[in-house]
């Protein structure tokens, strides 16, 4: 058995691991070793969670943002862009669309605004919608106060994404405004008081970000374990021309390695953490053609198809080549549909598609 082999196995059979094991299986490079390390994320990604892909319809249902992130399209300080909120009968439509192709479960994200009346608007969606279809609801509406989540639960919602976007506190700096609403205790924080409210936990990190290292992803995966989380979200960073960290553009990796890094950080993920949730984000597909599809096959189980109306889309740009900007939910639909295929799963129509994780930690 190679040292490769060695690594995995280890970390399969142990259930635990250092962070210098994860920065040798980041490393990993020949087509071998590549080979390998997508064969073992695909059987534990069918022993633990099956080959099933859930989806989770996605409504983009406000762009108005608060914050300053420096590498997000949609920060405040681009003043570029139509500032848009959904009407609660367009997300109904939505909503009905992902009812009606027994999609299971809708992502209702937002930038990130904290006054009541967005509190407000959020609680009475979630509830409208959960009073009229048995769906799954995630929210994604950023930091808001413990006694918010509460309220957000408490209208139906039962998982929340909340990306820490880097578990380095240096680099968080580096990508944020030095200011105290952007704030990396604060984030943490936030994940806690998401896990006490109920919510089953989703955060997840950028990969090829200026100034990022193998030891800070290696780190990353730490803490998504010693967190316990129940579902990830892992992209590749993508430059956007009208935000403060374009500066650095050519500092980046080329878009290839950023993709295969990101793979890789998917697939060792799986191994270390076997019954979460996993999704192939968007993203994959903004640097590489088949990058969703890759995902699936390197141990992701999750994939979220737009349901933002068409006009909306383009306003919700929060990275350059964004994909399905000139498509419709239906096309969305059957484009999604073969690309799950196309990576051997099947669909998991009509069910939630909970974390095996969170309800396995319940037993
Ligand atoms: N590239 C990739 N992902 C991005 N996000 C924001 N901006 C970018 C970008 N330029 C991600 C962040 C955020 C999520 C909603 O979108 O990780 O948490
Ligand atoms: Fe706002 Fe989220 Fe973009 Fe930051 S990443 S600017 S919080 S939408
Ligand atoms: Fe939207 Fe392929 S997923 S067109």
């Amino acid at each position: 058995m190679n040292t490769a082999e060695q690594h995995i196995r280890g970390i399969i059979e142990r259930d635990t691991f250092t962070r210098v094991e994860i920065l040798y299986l980041l490393a990993l490079h020949t087509k071998d070793e590549l080979d390998y390390l997508k064969a073992s994320a695909r059987a534990v990604k069918k022993q633990y969670v099956g080959n099933v892909t859930w989806l989770r319809g996605l409504i983009e249902f406000s762009n108005k943002c608060s914050k300053n992130c420096l590498y997000c399209g949609i920060r405040a300080g681009n003043q570029g862009i139509d500032r848009f909120t959904l009407s609660e009968d367009e997300i109904m439509e939505a909503a009905a669309f992902a009812y009606e192709n027994r999609y299971g479960s809708l992502v209702l994200q937002s930038g990130e605004q904290q006054n009541k009346e967005f509190i407000d608007f959020v609680c009475r969606i979630t509830s409208a919608i959960k009073t009229k279809y048995d769906l799954g609801i995630t929210l994604s509406c950023g930091e808001q106060t413990e006694e918010t989540y509460r309220r957000f639960y408490e209208s139906g919602a039962h998982r929340y994404l909340l990306r820490i976007e880097t578990s380095s506190p240096e680099l968080y700096r580096k990508i944020h405004p030095d200011d105290k609403i952007h704030d990396f205790e604060t984030r943490i924080n936030c994940l806690h008081s998401l896990k006490k409210a109920g919510f089953q936990l989703g955060t997840g990190v950028m990969v090829g970000l200026p100034f990022q290292t193998q030891e800070d992803l290696a780190g990353d995966i730490k803490f998504f374990k010693d967190l316990d989380i129940d579902m990830a979200g892992i992209g590749p960073y993508i430059e956007h021309a009208d935000t403060p960290l374009y500066q650095f553009r050519n500092e980046l990796m080329p878009p290839e390695e950023r993709l295969l890094l990101t793979l890789k950080m998917i697939a060792v993920l799986r191994l270390a953490m076997k019954d979460i949730n996993i999704a192939s984000a968007t993203a994959l597909q903004a640097i590489g053609k088949m990058g969703r599809e890759k995902a699936l096959q390197m141990g992701a189980n999750v994939i979220m198809p737009n349901l933002t109306p068409e006009k909306n889309r383009k306003l919700y740009q929060l990275y350059k080549d964004k994909p399905c900007l000139d498509e419709n939910a239906e096309q969305c639909k059957d484009c999604l549909e073969k690309r799950i295929a196309i990576a051997g799963d099947r669909v998991g129509y009509g069910e939630w598609g909970d974390s095996n994780h969170f309800n396995n930690k319940r037993k």
